[in-house]
């Protein structure tokens, strides 16, 4: 594949806009209830609604792994923007739960959707990763170095959540996102600012403990459960906030512009609560915030390429609308970025 590669120009053309040409989503079909989840584990549907604002998550089937939710999005978003596969020069898919730790799930998908041209990695930012991969896109795209870039957010974490632990069976959900981008085609302004940013101080207060080589699979870590996510809820909770508010004031003063010009917040969909504080700081109402996680739950790196797509599709989201996408995760790690649709 490597001799068909596009040679990487380093032109001194200007640097330019990149923006989202096309979106495309994947849910399984399963859908888990907060219903279900009380016979479970000691949960009621009225703690996970008021303290989350979940009321389903998707899961997927057993034979369903990442790289089909991520190239059953990215064949989506391929047909929205009008491209072929061939067309794309990179695969950058942002994920927590890769089919294997190696190799990456993105070769997979690459081989999968048939974009034979383009180099394929994997992106670890837990919830942040969509964020960072559209912001290591655009510098490929604003350098001329590639023309089409596809960024995924796939998560199957039914795969890595202990159904026995109530702190954090009942948030997460399944699902894939992706988008394909490209220069801002003449008329469209696309990523006016973006910020990222990560606390490695942190690790331990959300976290898979086991898998890696810090600690391998035996039989006592199976035991303990140590390879499922362990979290510290009201921590994480409190770090949220701040960080997201933060990373959101500075892609929004070095846009230019002001959380008045904004039409749509699209946040991390991690619990109705974080996200009113985050807003409610910002001064933006909840009119002017998408969200889909009482239907989905905490879908990773996925959140935001599934509500860009769906609220797209549905109209909401419209040409000339000014975006906020802002997120947070495990690492910890935080993105925002300031764009127009
Ligand atoms: O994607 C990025 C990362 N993740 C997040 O952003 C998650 C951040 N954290 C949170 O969203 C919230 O902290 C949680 C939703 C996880 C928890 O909400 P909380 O208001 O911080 O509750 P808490 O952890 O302080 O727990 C309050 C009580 C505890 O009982 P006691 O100690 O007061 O008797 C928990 O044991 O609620 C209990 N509890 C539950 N009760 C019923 C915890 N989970 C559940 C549950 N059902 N599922």
């Amino acid at each position: 594949m490597t001799m068909k590669n596009r040679p990487h120009p380093r032109p001194s053309h200007p640097r330019r806009n990149a923006a989202i040409v096309g979106t495309g989503a994947y849910l399984p079909e399963r859908v888990l209830t907060n219903a279900e989840l009380e016979k479970m584990v000691d949960t009621t549907n009225d703690w996970i609604i008021t303290r989350t604002g979940i009321s389903e998550r998707r899961i997927a089937a057993a034979d369903e792994f990442t790289s089909d939710m991520g190239a059953a999005a990215a064949r989506m978003a391929i047909a929205k923007a009008g491209i072929s596969p061939t067309d794309i020069d990179l695969v950058i898919l942002a994920t927590s739960t890769p089919d294997t730790i190696f190799p990456s799930a993105a070769c997979r998908i690459q081989h999968m959707i048939g974009a034979t041209r383009a180099a394929a990695f994997d992106l670890q930012a837990a919830c942040s990763g969509f964020l960072y991969g559209m912001i290591i896109a655009e510098q490929f795209i604003a350098s001329h170095a590639h023309e089409t870039v596809l960024v995924i957010g796939s998560e199957k974490l039914s795969s890595i959540v202990n159904w026995e632990d109530r702190n954090t069976c009942v948030l997460f959900g399944d699902g894939a996102g992706a988008a394909i981008m490209q220069a801002a085609p003449e008329g469209k302004r696309g990523l006016l600012a973006t910020d990222m940013g990560s606390d490695g101080a942190q690790t331990d207060i959300l976290h898979m403990p086991a898998g890696g080589c810090r600690m391998p699979i035996t039989p006592e870590v199976l035991a303990q459960k140590k390879n499922s996510i362990h979290m510290s809820g009201k921590e994480v909770y409190r770090y949220a906030v701040g960080a997201m508010n933060a990373s959101a004031e500075r892609s929004l003063q070095l846009s230019g512009l002001s959380a008045a010009d904004l039409q749509w917040v699209i946040p991390h969909q991690a619990n109705l609560r974080i996200i009113s504080s985050v807003t409610e700081r910002l001064g933006v109402g909840m009119d002017r915030v998408i969200l889909n996680l009482e239907r989905y739950g905490n879908t990773s790196a996925a959140c935001i390429p599934i509500a860009l797509h769906e609220s797209s599709e549905s109209g909401k989201i419209k040409a000339g609308d000014n975006l906020l996408l802002v997120a947070f995760g495990g690492g910890l790690t935080w993105a925002s970025a300031v764009l127009e649709w």
